[in-house]
């Protein structure tokens, strides 16, 4: 549906498709009753259970649990050292929260552009960014897709990962994302991988980094400290033992959640196959592996993108644009005086993206029912 094109067609079937949706069962339950039961219901043994099995499944020495993926990214620029008046190179292509934390700290988030293939950041483009007062090098997992660590870990900063979009992620030398030992951040909110309502957790490798982030994520207390006793400034960033239970079940099921969204995927490309114009999430090369988290295209050049999320809605189909360049934000643009023409390649595909409907228990049927939708708003011929 090109501009000028835009007239509804007849809905396929008015059924809805949720966007998303977690995996919930009786696991899940069990373990919440048994904390609830327990009467710990934060800052008790779950969080400890939660964390060690996590750091296990990616391989790594520590992991800390956190209400939110934000809350973790936070907490990790801090305990690499960023700071007032120092900068943090990432992503404009990315959820708003991973240039928001540099800003929580008074440093400067300074962007630079991404990858056409993998849409994560370029780090050619990073490199040439780097300032003496870069304090972090934060590269995006985007999507699920790995960034190009070997590349960033050439580079002086040290580095934050962004993986809040990205478990179940593997890279080309096969360690697993969030196993390189540079603070990474996992999030949980509803329709991530897995899920605790809301949360997040940071692996590291660094025993000096756990000790930060725990102490800061408690207000400031170390684990050895009275109660009411505090040698630091901290948040309260905790994640409770309700939300660890949760967290552990779903931890339970993660194979299985990430078998099926890969084969959602897989769908996907069959369904949206030969679509003239239409990008597809790139396919994995390299021996980069995937943790597959949403479905999103770019839509032709020249397809009004509003116009299209309107007329999959009237096939009860729903999709957002998804993501908007963050430079390019009203915040943004007004805080760090950002324009349009800055990040060429962020800008095409931010202007073109749309997230289409995306979960594990999504059916092939539901697939081909999107698919046949987008074929026939794109593809005019197509219409009944
Ligand atoms: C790339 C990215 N960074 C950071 C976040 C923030 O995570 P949360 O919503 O758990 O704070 C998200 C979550 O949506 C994300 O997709």
């Amino acid at each position: 549906m090109t501009a000028g094109r835009a007239t509804a067609t007849t809905p396929v079937d008015s059924e809805a498709i949720p966007l998303a949706q977690p995996v919930l069962g009786s696991e899940e339950e069990e373990r919440v009753l048994e904390v609830l039961r327990s009467g710990r219901l934060s800052l008790g043994p779950m969080l400890g259970v939660f964390e060690r099995a996590f750091a296990a499944r990616i391989g790594v020495a520590h992991a800390s649990a956190v209400s939110s993926g934000t809350a973790g990214l936070h907490l990790a620029l801090r305990a690499v050292g960023v700071s007032d008046g120092t900068e943090v190179v990432t992503s404009p292509f990315s959820f708003v929260a991973s240039a928001n934390v540099a800003v929580y700290e008074r440093a400067r988030p300074v962007f630079a552009d991404i990858d056409p293939v993998t849409l994560n950041l370029d780090p050619d483009a990073a490199a040439a960014a780097i300032t003496d007062r870069t304090a972090a090098l934060m590269p995006v997992h985007i999507f699920g897709y790995p960034a190009d660590l070997p590349a960033f870990e050439r580079l002086a900063p040290p580095i934050v990962e962004d993986a809040c979009e990205a478990l179940g992620a593997v890279h080309a030398d096969g360690m697993a994302v969030g196993a390189r030992g540079h603070p990474a951040v996992f999030g949980f909110y509803a329709n991530k991988q897995m899920t605790t309502g809301e949360g997040g957790i940071i692996t590291t490798a660094d025993a000096g980094h756990k000790e930060r982030i725990d102490s800061e994520r408690n207000q400031g207390r170390a684990p050895d400290m009275g109660w009411l006793d505090h040698d630091r400034l901290g948040f309260n960033y905790r994640l409770s033992d309700i939300a660890c239970a949760l967290g552990l079940a779903q931890l339970g099921r993660l194979d299985d959640m990430l078998a099926a969204r890969a084969a959602v995927a897989d769908a996907y490309r069959a369904a949206l196959a030969g679509i003239e114009g239409l990008d597809l999430p790139c396919p994995d090369a390299g021996g980069n592996r995937r943790g597959w988290f949403v479905f999103v295209v770019q839509l032709p050049r020249g397809v009004d993108r509003d116009a299209c999320v309107r007329e999959l809605a009237t096939h009860g189909i729903p999709s957002k644009p998804y993501f908007p360049a963050v430079h390019l934000m009203t915040y943004y643009r007004e805080q760090f005086d950002h324009r349009e023409g800055e990040f060429p390649v962020c800008e095409d595909v931010a202007a073109r993206s749309i997230a289409l409907p995306f979960f594990p228990q999504m059916t092939e049927g539901q697939v081909a029912r999107v698919g046949e939708a987008l074929r026939r708003v794109l593809q005019p011929a197509h219409r009944a």
